[in-house]
């Protein structure tokens, strides 16, 4: 069993007055720390890859993106910035991380970074046909194609460090959890599967996909877990028998996921030759604003900024509701399923600094 979460932070004045120190630490920099930050996965990190996918979900409409540079809505299911384009920022690279299949793009932006990811993805080829978006198995051949192309362009030698000298970012998981396990598909995994079972098939299908990008070239990865799943504002509006608490059944799986996921990332780095790969994990941290909103400057975390907060995201969310929130930066959730562009930066800014600057610097 998974241990139980206490429902008050154990330690946030651990987490907060490190938080930022970033800036200084981000100002101090004036050559990149890696060559480039290459990124696989989910909504969780999709700069716009779903665009040009024919799927139902998008976010390449207002009012998503009202917060980002020049009030563009890229494709991020965010108002704002996504914790990767933090990161990127933080490492002195871009400040945003562009989309692969973004047109308005090219191999000369990608060099310093590129995003593979696609909302409504999952580990499991089966996630991703439920919305018909990019699987990963998809995402790892685009990545083959960005290798060609960067060596085209930059020439083998300059091709290989950036490759392997780059950081990788890696997130997904809970649209395997809560797309495609609990939502009872019928054929789905939960006729085939318990959900321990199905957290070990998830673990191996993770592994298989760090093996295969090692066997390509790359070294230096970062595992992010899955988030407090019970706590997104969409599981809470239909947890009547919980009085819209948490589901706290889906923080538990989530707990015992990324426990797996961090045993998995320890056995990888002994057997792979030169990984160097960590887990940067916001479970606690994430659970902390959701539970304690206010000692972070927010206001709500039950509901979600756009629309009535409860149910809506991809077309639901969109310019036609009078009730979406005047200033998402109160709000610790964006839409019924995703970060606000506030909740990303406290997020990205904490992994950075207690993580990723360590470890990759
Ligand atoms: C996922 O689909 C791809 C393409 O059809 C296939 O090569 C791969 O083996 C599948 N993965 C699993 C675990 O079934």
């Amino acid at each position: 069993m998974a241990r139980m979460q206490s429902p008050f932070p154990s330690r946030p004045s651990l987490l907060l007055p490190r938080l930022f120190l970033l800036s200084s630490v981000a100002a101090a920099v004036c050559e990149a720390i890696v060559p480039a930050i290459i990124v696989f996965g989910d909504s969780s990190v999709d700069t716009g890859n779903n665009n040009a996918v024919s799927t139902v979900l998008k976010s390449n409409f207002h009012p998503y993106g009202r917060d980002f540079i020049g009030g563009r809505a890229t494709g991020r299911f965010c108002n704002g910035r996504l914790p990767l384009d933090f990161m990127s920022e933080a490492f002195g690279l871009k400040p945003t991380i562009p989309a692969y299949l973004d047109p308005m793009y090219n191999i000369e932006d990608f060099a310093t970074g590129v995003c593979f990811a696609s909302a409504g993805t999952g580990y499991d080829n089966a996630t991703a046909k439920v919305l018909n978006v990019i699987p990963l198995w998809k995402e790892v051949e685009y990545y083959k194609e960005y290798q060609q192309k960067l060596r085209a362009y930059v020439g083998d030698d300059r091709a290989n460090f950036i490759l392997s000298e780059a950081l990788y970012l890696v997130s997904l998981g809970t649209n395997d959890f809560l797309e495609n396990y609990y939502s009872n598909q019928p054929g789905g995994r939960k006729t085939q599967f318990t959900v321990r079972q199905f957290e070990d098939f998830l673990i191996d299908l993770a592994i298989d996909f760090i093996t295969t990008l090692h066997s390509l070239g790359v070294r230096k990865v970062s595992m992010t877990g899955v988030p407090p799943m019970g706590c997104l504002p969409l599981q809470r509006t239909t947890n009547f028998e919980g009085h819209h608490g948490c589901v706290e059944e889906y923080n538990n799986v989530a707990l015992e996921f990324n426990g797996k996921l961090r045993r998995a990332v320890a056995r990888l780095n002994r057997w792979l030759p030169g990984l160097q790969m960590v887990m940067s994990d916001p479970y606690e941290l994430f659970l902390q604003m959701i539970m304690t909103p206010g000692y972070f400057g927010f206001d709500v975390a039950q509901r979600a900024c756009c629309a009535t907060g409860m149910y809506e995201m991809s077309y639901l969310c969109n310019q036609h509701s009078p009730f979406t929130c005047p200033d998402a930066s109160k709000f610790v959730f964006w839409d019924a399923f995703h970060p606000s562009e506030k909740t990303n930066q406290i997020m990205a800014e904490y992994l950075t600094q207690a993580i990723l600057l360590p470890t990759f610097s």
